[in-house]
């Protein structure tokens, strides 16, 4: 797996003022949306493209479009749904589908309660979209269930990284089909699995701590 941080001054600013415990719910969600077009920019740089013929006002040239299929976008419910307007701006042909998670408190796997994926994702270009790499099951689970329905690449777009998702992702695909870019990597995670220093819970400082029932 190949691991981009970006390191960029105004990716590093607005995610300073988004760890920040005083950021409201409308800052947060305009933060978050920057970071991810930022972040979405890097993320998309091996997007598969093909020569097109065009005419300018002044001569025709040989430009690219993206192939076909189009690419498909991945946000992992919940929190995940905070980033995909800010991928599709720059992806706006992109197909949309949705990954629902939860963590079993038994067996502490994680179980899914939606699944709304193509059978058949042959060729195609995906990018995962969840805010927090954590412990690394959820994003584990969503790429395995990807790649075996045939995706070609994956890239896992996340705000934050704990280094034990990281390497818990790296081990689980450690060909170069999947990559990660992320805009920091913090230092570790606490004992109820929060990054630290990291921002807390990014469903409820995107939408509001409404409760859940899978
Ligand atoms: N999910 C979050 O929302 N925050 C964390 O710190 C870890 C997982």
């Amino acid at each position: 797996m190949h691991v981009t941080v970006v390191d960029h001054p105004i990716v590093a600013a607005k995610l300073t003022a988004l760890r920040d415990v005083r950021t409201d719910t409308p800052s947060f969600r305009r933060l978050a949306d920057d970071l991810v077009t930022l972040l979405a920019y890097e993320a998309t740089k091996s997007v598969p493209v093909e020569a097109v013929e065009i005419e300018t006002p002044i001569t025709t040239m040989t430009g690219v479009r993206l192939t076909n299929p189009p690419p498909l976008v991945v946000p992992v419910l919940r929190a995940g749904v905070g980033m995909l307007d800010g991928l599709t701006r720059l992806l706006p042909d992109a197909e949309v589908g949705f990954a629902g998670l939860a963590r079993d408190e038994a067996t502490a796997q994680p179980f899914w309660y939606a699944d709304r994926l193509p059978e058949d994702a042959a060729g195609r270009s995906v990018f995962v979209l969840d805010p927090m790499l954590a412990t690394g099951g959820t994003l584990v689970a969503v790429v395995e269930a990807l790649l075996t329905r045939g995706a070609e690449t994956v890239t896992c777009v996340c705000l934050l990284a704990a280094p034990e998702g990281i390497e818990r992702v790296r081990a689980a695909f450690p060909d170069d089909r999947v990559s990660l870019v992320v805009a920091a990597v913090d230092e570790q995670l606490n004992e109820k699995a929060y990054i630290v220093p990291g921002l807390g819970d990014a469903g409820d400082r995107l939408f509001g701590s409404a409760p859940t029932t899978p």
